[in-house]
């Protein structure tokens, strides 16, 4: 059967793929092309959608594009750096400013067929450094956005002409936090590029292990199973593509699990069937050794992917079934994150897209099927399968384990760029009430499209909670230099922060493991489990008195694809828990709440 179908170009956007996901789920089907593509490749389509992406339009970077297809009759959407590029080529002006990270309020103006259904005012996701600040003659604003202080006079969060069919979204409609997004990208498929709906997710399943089946042939896999949703997912798919006897797991204790982990994954293992050649290895020593003195970030979760590649050869040898291919559960946040399609960033390098394992799949040998997923549909796909719903919704812990929520630090203040940016983290955070420090260390985050490793602020004082948000959002968007804010829980206002020098330890990790176990229990014991999607806990060498305990941060978080998160308010008896038990911990001198959303931080600090 034919199906309408809507292109997606990737322009290297974090969420390019998402929006592919977001048409298909309405039933039509999209495919990713390239921005090299011809126009030619463009016939046939029903609509385009032009995705965001790392490059700055008002540089006119990637714009080498074959701007034929402007002429063509089909509709075309452009979203963030997408709508930049309309508004450019249809005689509009883009300017480097007006950044905004996170939540905005969209005023939607009169009525429009693409917002039909929705409110005049709609939350919307914003993730950029470029705004339109003037359209061509053909086109009119269909929304607008408050303009923060210091951003050109007036920018334009939609744009459209219905005689070119044309269209821009300076927000991001694909990405969850966008409330309506759904609903917009619907309208557009429906009722702009007039697409019936034909495609369906039932036949998901089938069509994994069809291609399983001819990727492997009549060879067998031996699958990477860490016991989280993903490797879970992929198993049950792989074995009843190949069926059970061609199927191997590996379970590696990497010493960087959480507490008990192993032996509850080996349990669930045997509770689903999955014991069939299942094979377990304690590998936690060859961690430790590899990743001894190592501080960097990228360099840590490079030497993890790199070990268990290396553990999976020996395990793989010993048991002489080095001929079978590698089976991964990666998801598609993954792949992009690191850096995984052709203009994309890489924002953090995931432990399934170490280069040994790119060159791998290069080969032909790694199979994975999940690879186009998110977890949102992972894990619909396993409740399609069968799968227990308690192994469908634990909450999802990254490959690299403790290892990325375990910093290190050399003992020295990393200052780069502190000077500058500490007296206005202060005075901004006065004006909410609140005192700010600029901490000496630096974590992992994303602004539009890019990877932003950048200082974290220690905020201080008894706010409201939408007031200590606003807070961290002024922070991160006003302040260079500024990716993550968190929220002191303890009853010192510190003045200085001293780094100390910390590697990875088995001590560490236990402590780590410890404070991890008591968030866990303290989720589920409020009833908090299933409402949070993630909570990192992670240990931070930073001491801010005369005690050399180091600071735990925890890091509740909402979303369903990660590719964004919100922060979750938590109950304040929990968190009196969380204070009593936590800072009872030897070695542990501090506590705080990560109150930062997805962007500018990223989930994990690493
Ligand atoms: P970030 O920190 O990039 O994380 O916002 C997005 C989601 O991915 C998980 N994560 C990983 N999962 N291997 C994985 O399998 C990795 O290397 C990795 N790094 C991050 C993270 O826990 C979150 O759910």
């Amino acid at each position: 059967m034919a199906h309408d179908r809507i292109a997606v170009i990737d322009f290297g956007g974090q969420y390019a793929h998402l929006i592919a996901t977001k048409v298909r789920r309405r039933g039509v089907l999209a495919e990713i092309r390239q921005p090299e593509d011809p126009v030619e490749a463009f016939h046939g389509y029903k609509g385009i959608i032009i995705s965001g992406s790392p490059s700055l339009a008002s540089r006119g970077e990637d714009s080498d594009y074959d701007k034929a297809i402007y002429d063509l009759e089909t509709p075309i959407l452009g979203f963030c750096f997408g709508h930049q590029e309309i508004a450019r080529h249809y005689g509009g002006r883009v300017v480097h400013g007006g950044r905004e990270w996170g939540h905005a309020d969209l005023h939607i103006q009169g009525e429009h067929k693409l917002f039909r259904g929705l409110d005049p005012i709609e939350r919307v996701w914003m993730s950029h450094f470029d705004s339109v600040v003037e359209v061509g003659p053909d086109f009119r604003e269909l929304a607008w956005t408050l303009t923060p202080e210091g951003a050109p006079d007036h920018r334009y969060a939609a744009i459209g002409s219905d005689t070119l069919k044309r269209y821009g979204f300076q927000f991001h409609p694909e990405v969850d936090d966008t409330v309506h997004g759904d609903e917009m990208i619907a309208n557009f498929v429906f009722e702009i590029c007039g697409c019936s709906p034909s495609w369906s997710m039932d036949s998901l399943a089938d069509e994994l292990k069809d291609s399983i089946r001819d990727q492997v042939g009549e060879r067998s896999v031996f699958l990477l199973a860490s016991g989280g949703v993903d490797s879970t997912v992929a198993a049950v798919v792989i074995g009843e593509a190949l069926g059970p006897d061609r199927l191997h797991l590996l379970h590696v204790d990497n010493g960087l699990m959480r507490k008990d982990e192993s032996r509850k994954v080996l349990d669930l293992f045997v509770d689903m069937n999955l014991d069939g050649n299942l094979h377990f290895v304690d590998a936690s020593q060859d961690f430790l050794d590899a990743l001894a003195g190592v501080v960097e970030p990228e360099a840590k979760r490079r030497i993890i992917g790199d070990t268990f590649v290396r553990v999976f050869q020996d395990v793989a040898r010993e048991l002489g079934i080095e001929d079978h291919l590698l089976g991964q559960g990666t998801i598609y946040p993954d792949t992009i994150e690191t850096g995984g399609t052709k203009r994309a960033d890489t924002i953090k390098t995931h432990h399934n897209r170490v280069p040994v394992i790119e060159e791998m799949i290069a080969r032909g040998t790694v199979v994975e099927p999940l690879a186009d997923l998110y977890k949102v549909e992972v894990r619909e796909l396993g409740e399609r399968l069968g799968i227990p719903k308690d192994a469908l919704w634990r909450h999802p812990f990254p490959g690299p384990g403790l290892g990325v929520r375990l910093l290190c630090n050399d003992g020295l203040p990393d200052r780069e760029g502190l000077d500058e940016i500490e007296e206005s983290v202060a005075s901004t955070a006065q004006r909410f009430g609140l005192s700010g420090l600029t901490l000496p260390i630096r974590s992992v985050g994303v602004k539009a499209d890019l990877r932003a490793y950048e200082h974290p602020v220690l905020l201080s004082g008894a706010v409201t909670w939408s007031t200590l948000l606003d807070a961290a959002s002024t922070l991160t968007t006003e302040i260079p230099g500024i990716n993550r804010c968190i929220w002191n829980l303890t009853d010192v206002v510190p003045s200085v922060a001293r780094p100390l020098a910390a590697s990875v330890t088995r001590e560490r990790l236990d402590l780590l493991r410890e404070a991890d176990h008591i968030v866990m229990a303290a989720l589920v014991e409020h009833d908090l489990y299933d409402d949070v999607w993630q909570c990192p806990t992670v240990l931070v060498p930073l001491a801010f008195g005369d005690d050399d305990g180091e600071m735990v941060v925890v890091r509740p978080i909402r979303s369903l694809r990660a590719m964004t998160a919100s922060v979750v308010e938590l109950p304040s008896a929990l968190l009196d828990d969380l204070r009593e038990q936590i800072l009872a911990l030897p070695g542990v001198s501090s506590l705080a709440l990560d109150i930062t959303s997805k962007p500018p931080g990223t989930i994990e600090w690493e």
